[in-house]
């Protein structure tokens, strides 16, 4: 008997009472330091990465944008979260020094090691895209504009991102990301009515870009893509040379060629009624001709005076002859025998470093 209470009293069945009681109260404390941690510094939101340099003719620009890793109901929704302008001018500036032109990104892209956190660095791609500035330098110099882009690889490598490539992208290209940022920024892309067409002014070429009403004439004026389910047919032109400040040096040569017939002062003083009253800069007549769009004239002076009048009406009639309307092989042309349908709807306007602008057609 003595051994049977033995055991009654040995009998273990408290034990497994106590392990439980045990673990329970260790599970307890851990989920509840949990939940404090958790409560006092909330989970991260997981987002994803990608730099953007638009390497245009007089400025480059580089863009973060974050979406989140895990996409909203199938749709990524892309988020522009800083902007660096690089100090200085275009990269196709740099013809004589491409070095330079990978140097001058230095500065935006150690902003961009620090704006995004360093775990996504290496899935993080950057891509850049030259616009009109290199398609120029690329006409006047082939190396150099490849000397230029291989700098600019070249510095882009040296960080810990995941290089995409850096070209110059076509001038259809320029047209449809011009319209589809246009229609991103006002939400037109979800549904089917209402996109702006989009007239983007750089600094070396000027795009057209819309939904036409009628068939396109001409192959190199037509591109197709799908974005977000829809189909699109877009009409898109880019003219080379009919950005601002090309278009200037357009205007300046007809001037400078009837102001030198007619003067024979020196400097040779070039009027402009679209520049204000007062307005007095030498210009030297190389940095008017320092480009493709021209052909040189033979001109003696090498200085010009670049006076300002300020009159409308005869700043309207000068800037009408950089456009030549004289032939259309067409049912319609814009200017300089290029095809254009009639415009329909509503533009957004980009002016060069300005944001996107929308306005009416009229
Ligand atoms: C995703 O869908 C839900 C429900 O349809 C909606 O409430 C939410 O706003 C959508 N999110 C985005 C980012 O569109
Ligand atoms: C413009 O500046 C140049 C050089 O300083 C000078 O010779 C010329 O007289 C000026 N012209 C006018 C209209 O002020
Ligand atoms: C430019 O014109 C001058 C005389 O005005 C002439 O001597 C010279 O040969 C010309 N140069 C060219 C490249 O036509
Ligand atoms: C306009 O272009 C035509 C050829 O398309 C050319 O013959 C004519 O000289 C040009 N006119 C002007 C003012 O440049």
């Amino acid at each position: 008997m003595d051994e049977q209470e033995e055991v009654k009293v040995k009998n273990p069945w408290h034990r497994p009472v106590l392990i439980f009681l045990t673990v329970f109260i260790i599970l307890g404390i851990v989920i509840m330091v949990s939940i404090s941690v958790v409560q006092n510094k909330p989970l991260p939101k997981k987002y994803k990465y990608g730099i953007v340099l638009d390497a245009g003719s007089s400025h480059t620009s580089v863009f973060i944008y974050e979406w989140p890793a895990e996409k909203e109901n199938n749709t990524g929704m892309v988020r522009q979260i800083h902007t660096c302008n690089v100090k200085g001018k275009g990269i196709s500036s740099y013809n004589a020094n491409p070095d330079g032109a990978g140097k001058s990104l230095q500065e935006c892209m150690v902003e961009a090691k620090q704006k995004i956190p360093a775990y996504r660095h290496s899935e993080t791609p950057v891509y850049l895209g030259a616009t009109a500035g290199m398609r120029l330098l690329k006409m006047e110099d082939e190396t150099a504009s490849e000397k230029v882009l291989a700098s600019v690889e070249h510095s882009l490598k040296t960080y810990p991102f995941s290089y995409q490539g850096a070209r110059i992208i076509s001038g259809q290209e320029e047209g449809a990301f011009g319209w589809i940022t246009v229609n991103y920024l006002n939400q037109n892309l979800n549904k089917p009515t209402g996109t702006l067409g989009a007239l983007d002014l750089g600094g070396a070429s000027t795009q057209i870009t819309f939904i036409p009403q009628q068939e396109i004439e001409s192959g190199d004026n037509s591109i197709d893509f799908r974005l977000y389910g829809n189909d699109y047919h877009l009409y898109t032109h880019s003219f080379l040379c009919y950005g601002k400040d090309q278009a200037l040096k357009l205007s300046l040569s007809k001037k400078l060629v009837s102001a030198h017939a007619a003067s024979k002062t020196d400097p040779i003083e070039v009027r402009d009624p679209c520049f204000h009253p007062g307005y007095n800069f030498t210009r030297t007549v190389q940095s008017i001709f320092d480009t493709p769009c021209m052909k040189a004239v033979n001109i003696s002076s090498g200085i010009i005076s670049h006076v300002g009048f300020g009159d409308w009406s005869q700043c309207q009639q000068s800037i009408r002859k950089v456009f030549n309307t004289s032939r259309c092989a067409y049912s319609k042309c814009s200017f300089n025998e290029v095809f254009q349908p009639s415009v329909y709807g509503k533009f957004g306007v980009s002016l060069d470093k300005f944001e996107w602008l929308v306005a009416n057609q009229n």
